[in-house]
Order: structure tokens, then sequence, then C-alpha cells
């Protein structure tokens, strides 16, 4: 098997104009709704991009817990090399891909923590052990070993017992969109792209994109 040779064609969709929403929330919003009701795997899973200092960009995967028209949330350790690189460099960017519909989402903007209540209220809506896990993982550090892993949540359990409280290291950002796009696969490669772009009135400017 040659992996160039792989290649699928994308029929099962088309994404025009006419049947889309004027507001990107609005379209994200019915795109996640169907990736969710199609039972698709990790619907919520999304692919977060930060530059850190040095100009390198680097991803990783992190699940939605929120969506309005203030941005698109996710929860976190401010500490790892993500809430780092963000500290720097608010500018971020999220992807979703729902492979069974053959749709990506791309949202770009700015970042911004959520309040601390927003935190607060989602921290202890977590189960036990992830609220421990918020405290046992210096996230992105290099450990010793998986123990030091182990260790740490047996600490903390004993400590907090059923009642841990949000670390001061873990928490909510928002990304505030000023960009979408909405691709959906078709055949011969000719894709449909819709992108919208935020205008200085907070309107939205939807332009095709060629695939
Ligand atoms: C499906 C999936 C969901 C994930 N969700 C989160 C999440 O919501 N928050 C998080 O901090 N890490 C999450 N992770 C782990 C991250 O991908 C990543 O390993 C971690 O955040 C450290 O990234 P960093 O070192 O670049 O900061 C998830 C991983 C997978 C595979």
């Amino acid at each position: 098997m040659n992996i160039a040779d792989l290649r699928k064609s994308y029929e099962k969709a088309e994404l025009s104009e006419s049947a889309s929403h004027a507001d990107p929330l609005q379209q994200f919003d019915q795109w996640l709704k169907e990736a969710i009701s199609g039972e698709l795997p990790e619907p919520n899973a999304m692919t977060l991009a930060t530059v850190g200092s040095d100009l390198r960009p680097s991803t990783r995967v992190v699940l939605i817990k929120g969506y309005d028209e203030r941005g698109v949330v996710w929860y976190t350790n401010f500490e790892s090399r993500k809430g780092r690189e963000l500290a720097g460099n608010p500018f971020a960017a999220l992807q979703f891909h729902w492979v069974e519909l053959e749709r990506v989402v791309r949202i770009e903007g700015r970042v911004e923590k959520v309040s601390e209540a927003e935190s607060d209220t989602y921290f202890h809506s977590r189960p036990l052990d992830s609220r421990i896990g918020a405290w046992a993982s210096p996230q992105s550090q290099v450990i010793e070993s998986r123990t030091v892993l182990v260790t740490n949540a047996a600490k903390y359990g004993a400590q907090f017992l059923l009642n841990p409280p949000r670390p001061p290291h873990w928490g909510g950002f928002r990304l505030v969109p000023d960009r979408w796009e909405f691709w959906q696969g078709r055949k011969s490669r000719l894709h449909d792209r819709l992108r919208y772009t935020q205008q200085a009135d907070g309107g939205w400017l939807r332009e095709r994109l060629a695939p």
C-alpha cells in the first residue's frame, strides 16, 4: 500500500450561500448539533493552535465547553504550554474536523480568560477525579515518572477529600472569533468554503474561497 494512493471522494453534502446562515455562530451551532446528533466520535474535540514567543506554532486537542456570541470556551491549566503561549500572544486558532460529515470549521481570534465565577462553576461540575487531576498534574512539565502523578493524586485526594477548590492555575479560556471558515468536502476536489470576517460595525462579511 502506498500512502500517496490513499484518497477519497467527498460527496455527502454541499454548503451554499443561500442555505447557510448569515451569522457564523448560527452556522456553527447547526453543524455542531449535526455532529452530535450524528453520533460522531468526540464531536466536541477541537484542535487549538497557539504561537510561542519564539514564533513557533503548536497544536493540541481540547474540548469545547461552551459557545455563544461572546466566543468559544475550553478549560485547561494556565501554566501549560498553551497557557504560557496565550499569555504571551493572545491570538489563536481552533479547528474542528468532523470526518464522517466531510466538514471542517476553522475559527480565529483573540483569547481571553473567562471570569473566575465561570471557571468555578465549570470546575465544580466536573467529576471528583478530574478535579483532583487538575491539582495532581503540572501540565506540560517534565516529570520523573508516572509515579509523580499517582503520588500527587493521592496527596491532594487526602488533603481535599470530597471538595477540592479550583486550583488558581486552572480555568477557562474564551476565543473571541473575528474569522470563521466552514468547509464542506465536494466531488472532484471542488469543495465549498465560506469564510466570515467580522466588520467594523460588528457584522459579518461572507465570502466564498477557492478550495
Ligand atoms: C480528545 C481530547 C480532548 C482533550 N481535552 C483537553 C482539554 O479540554 N483541556 C486540556 O487542557 N487538555 C485536553 N486534552 C489534552 C491536550 O491535547 C494536551 O495534551 C494538553 O492540554 C497539553 O497541551 P500543551 O502542553 O500544548 O499545553 C485533550 C486531549 C484529547 C485527545
